[in-house]
């Protein structure tokens, strides 16, 4: 194998894929990366005379002939861009296909050997300047934190322009990867060609400083240029992506649970109504379904349905919640993740739910390790190592009686007084998971008087004085409170009914539901994670709707 670097005439190129690919250039002096095997074959002599393209190196190889594998044109003196590669092994692509800069850094090695290290890359200018002889480009194409530096020396034809690149303007850049010299960055590409792909406005709202975060969302179609919003988009992708994975290793069917639905499965009346009827109309019975129809606020109740004959099944999808909630973790429509398994115990889905937390962790830790430093160096101080402790600590479990006699004793002022009986409140939460535990704890046996109809009725608790509780858990974590809402399923039919009796639901709207406790009934338990929360734990980003694309939130509905 022998490679080739340097400028040369290309004497003439007969055969057809060299021919295609630059018998044009028969004449002209160009740069070339050429790369193949010495063969000494006399019958391929008389070919390589026209396959060569470089006069002293078959001068040195008399009788032999360079096989190519490989051979890059890299300029041109009429053309500065990239003309293209040949590859002997592989059609000739008409245009070198762009890299993504994430890649250059992984695989350093690999593109750091000539015969890989010519390249073509495309992004957008984060900053350019000038030092006389050199411009220097930093340049993102969304891949990585980093982006990658573009050196320019004053022999590149665009050079005059290369430094006055405003940021956020896009380019392409063809160039050789090598090592850096400076000290913060392990590689760079020196350009051979720089191409302005499409110019800035002047009034272009990105600059270098720092914004905030408030700023941006008002620009939400422009903050994923910005380091911290590309950071979560990446982080969210993987996020998603270590859900399926796990899900899927363990044998969990992927439902598709329906967006627009008629049950209110949290029974809390927060749903958005889906109509055709024209404003002021009153006829529920014209409408588009012909009952009333709403968002869906939890794919839960389908999620049983498939359990109950699949086993174990998990929903990953939209959700919406119409609560007038202006928090930094509420957000009217977020995402879930709900898996529900049959033949499970309360216990069961919360051994399921630590591991779930865990893999996507660990994931995060050994895939996206830039960004989370990103994270922990800007957004949240320590983040990384909190991360590891989630993964290698296991999580704390308290019941709920025993939560409330916690706060009870602790010195903390709370805005609301613990109580048996009332739900526990963020700052509770939080202090349960920040001070007390230090970890995330899940807390199971809610009083059944503050917990949705499904869940199952605790028979006896000895701990709550004959207080009726239900098999519910919630996971607390650090810096948000609750993550995951879960509990075990009321799967006996006759509990089930007067459940619902007593809170005023409606058999007849549930019968399919009821069904499931009819034919074949099994113990089953699930629960819902609420995805922008995972992100936002997995991040530090401190409000929810820095987490989400495009936010819905009360009175926010732009882009
Ligand atoms: O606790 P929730 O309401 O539970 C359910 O919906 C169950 N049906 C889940 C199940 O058992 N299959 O919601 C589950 C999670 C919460 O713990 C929280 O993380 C998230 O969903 N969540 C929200 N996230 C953002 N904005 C909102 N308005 C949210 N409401 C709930
Ligand atoms: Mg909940």
């Amino acid at each position: 194998m022998l490679a080739f670097l340097g400028t040369t005439t290309v004497s003439s190129s007969r055969r057809s894929r060299v021919q295609q690919f630059c018998g044009h250039l028969t004449g002209s002096r160009v740069s070339v990366f050429a790369s193949g095997f010495l063969s000494r074959d006399p019958s391929q002599l008389q070919r390589s005379r026209h396959e060569r393209v470089n006069g002293t190196l078959v001068r040195a190889y008399a009788r032999q002939r360079l096989a190519l594998t490989r051979l890059c044109v890299t300029s041109t003196p009429a053309q500065t861009s990239t003309v293209g590669t040949l590859d002997e092994h592989k059609a000739p692509p008409a245009e070198k296909q762009r890299v993504r800069i994430q890649r250059l850094f992984e695989e350093a090695a690999h593109f750091l050997q000539p015969a890989n290290s010519f390249v073509v890359i495309k992004g957008w200018v984060r900053t350019a300047r000038d030092q006389k002889q050199f411009a220097f480009v930093q340049v993102n194409d969304g891949s990585n934190v980093s982006g990658i530096q573009v050196v320019v020396d004053s022999s590149v034809p665009s050079f005059d322009k290369v430094a006055s690149l405003a940021t956020g303007c896009s380019i392409a850049v063809s160039g050789y990867v090598r090592k850096s010299p400076g000290a913060k960055q392990p590689i760079e590409v020196q350009a051979t060609s720089v191409e302005l792909l499409g110019p800035v406005a002047s009034n272009y709202p990105l600059q270098k400083k720092r914004h905030s975060f408030e700023f941006l969302r008002t620009i939400a179609h422009l903050r994923p240029r910005t380091n911290s919003f590309a950071a979560v988009a990446r982080v969210r992708s993987a996020l998603a992506a270590a859900t399926h994975a796990f899900f899927q290793s363990r044998g969990f069917i992927y439902l598709h649970s329906p967006i627009i639905t008629a049950s209110d499965c949290e029974g809390a009346g927060e749903m958005f109504r889906v109509t055709t009827l024209p404003p002021g109309a009153t006829e529920e019975q014209a409408d588009f379904f012909g009952q009333r129809a709403s968002l869906t606020v939890s794919g839960q109740l389908s999620a049983e349905a498939y359990a109950c004959a699949m086993g174990d099944v998990y929903t990953f999808g939209p959700t919406f919640r119409a609560e007038n909630s202006n928090t930094k973790r509420h957000l009217a429509e977020f995402w879930m993740i709900e898996p529900e398994m049959a033949f499970a115990s309360r216990d069961d889905a919360m051994k399921n739910a630590e591991e779930y937390v865990k893999h996507g962790v660990s994931f995060l830790l050994e895939t996206r390790m830039e960004d989370l430093q990103f994270f922990d160096q800007f957004i949240e101080k320590g983040l990384v190592r909190k991360l590891e402790q989630v993964r290698d600590l296991a999580f704390a479990r308290v019941s709920y009686t025993e939560a409330i006699e916690i706060l009870s004793k602790a010195t903390e002022k709370f805005e609301f007084t613990p109580e048996w009986g009332s739900d526990l409140q963020t700052e509770h939460e939080r202090y349960l998971a920040e001070r007390h535990f230090q970890r995330p704890v899940f807390v199971f046996n809610y009083p059944a008087c503050i917990k949705a109809f499904y869940m199952r009725v605790n028979d006896t608790e000895p701990t709550t004085d004959g207080r009726r509780t239900v098999a519910a858990f919630d996971l607390l974590v650090p810096g948000i409170g609750e993550l995951i809402g879960g509990s075990q399923r009321e799967e006996r039919y006759d509990v089930l009914c007067s459940r619902m009796q007593e809170l005023g639901l409606s058999e007849e709207q549930y019968w399919w539901y009821l069904d499931l406790r009819r034919y074949g009934t099994v113990p089953h338990a699930g629960y819902g994670l609420g995805f922008e929360r995972y992100v936002q734990f997995c991040t530090g980003m401190e409000n929810i709707r820095d987490v989400i694309p495009f936010p819905r939130y009360p009175g926010h509905c732009e882009f």
